[in-house]
């Protein structure tokens, strides 16, 4: 089939990570979404964790005002998550697990687990016009769970596919293009983030029923090195290029 458009959406939480390391402003998130726009960006993704230990409710409240790229605001469900993003109206809300002790978002969402949880939440944040997806491991399971909620996209977890390598990797990868196809079968718009690089992003990239890709903690640190307009600028082009040649091949 051919390919839809591929979005990007830069996640800037990792630019607050080093703010709130020293406190005080430098560097600042909102600065890098503007960025993020102009080297290409599609939309700017932040996770508002409950122990703020990246993005604060400040930088939510700037991005909202700031910032003319649709916000994807990741988040927890729980009340007070459902409250904040009720009141923002970002363009969109990305249910996420969350666990204190973790580094990262370790796995995908239970959605099939926490049906009775989740239920009432996507109902609200739809009803508030607010795009909701489920970050959920690409398994039929969670996807046919995240059918039966009524969220219209899923984000499919690639933090798997990004770690191992080979055979492992080829496997992983295998398994988010049977997701992304059955996700589209049963009409759910898919999406995938987590762990991607230059190294990694091209076979993603490549398969044509995901529409959105999100990327931070690699860009972040790449612009260490290089400056964060050429890192993003380079993800865009990988992106772009994967999605032309299979195109071409299809
Ligand atoms: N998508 C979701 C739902 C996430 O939770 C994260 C991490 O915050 C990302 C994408 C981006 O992952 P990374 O920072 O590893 O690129």
């Amino acid at each position: 089939m051919k390919p839809l458009p591929l979005r990007l959406g830069v996640n800037i939480d990792h630019v607050a990570t080093i703010r709130n390391a020293r406190g005080g402003r430098h560097p600042d998130p909102i600065r890098a979404a503007k960025m993020a726009a102009a080297a290409g960006a599609d939309g700017i993704t932040a996770h508002l964790r409950e122990d703020r230990r990246h993005i604060s409710d400040a930088d939510i409240d700037r991005l909202m005002a700031e910032i003319d790229l649709p916000l994807n605001l990741e988040m927890a469900a729980t009340d007070e998550m459902l409250g904040i993003a009720l009141r923002h109206k970002p363009h969109a809300a990305c249910i996420v697990p969350e666990r204190r002790e973790e580094r990262t978002t370790e796995g995908g969402l239970d959605a099939a687990g926490q049906y009775d949880h989740l239920a009432p939440m996507i109902r609200q944040l739809s009803a508030a016009g607010i795009r909701v997806s489920l970050f959920i491991e690409p398994s039929k399971q969670q996807l046919d769970a995240a059918k039966a909620l009524g969220a219209p996209v899923v984000e499919l977890h690639t933090g798997r596919y990004c770690e191992v390598d080979g055979a492992a990797r080829q496997g992983e990868l295998e398994r988010i293009r049977e997701a992304a196809a059955y996700a589209a079968e049963i009409g759910l718009e898919c999406h995938a983030g987590h762990g991607l690089s230059f190294e990694t992003v091209g076979p993603i990239a490549a398969i044509p029923t995901i529409v959105e890709l999100n990327i931070g903690h690699f860009l972040i640190g790449e612009a260490i090195f290089g400056g964060l307009d050429g890192a993003i600028r380079r993800m865009r082009a990988l992106m772009d290029d994967a999605r032309g040649a299979k195109a071409l091949s299809a």
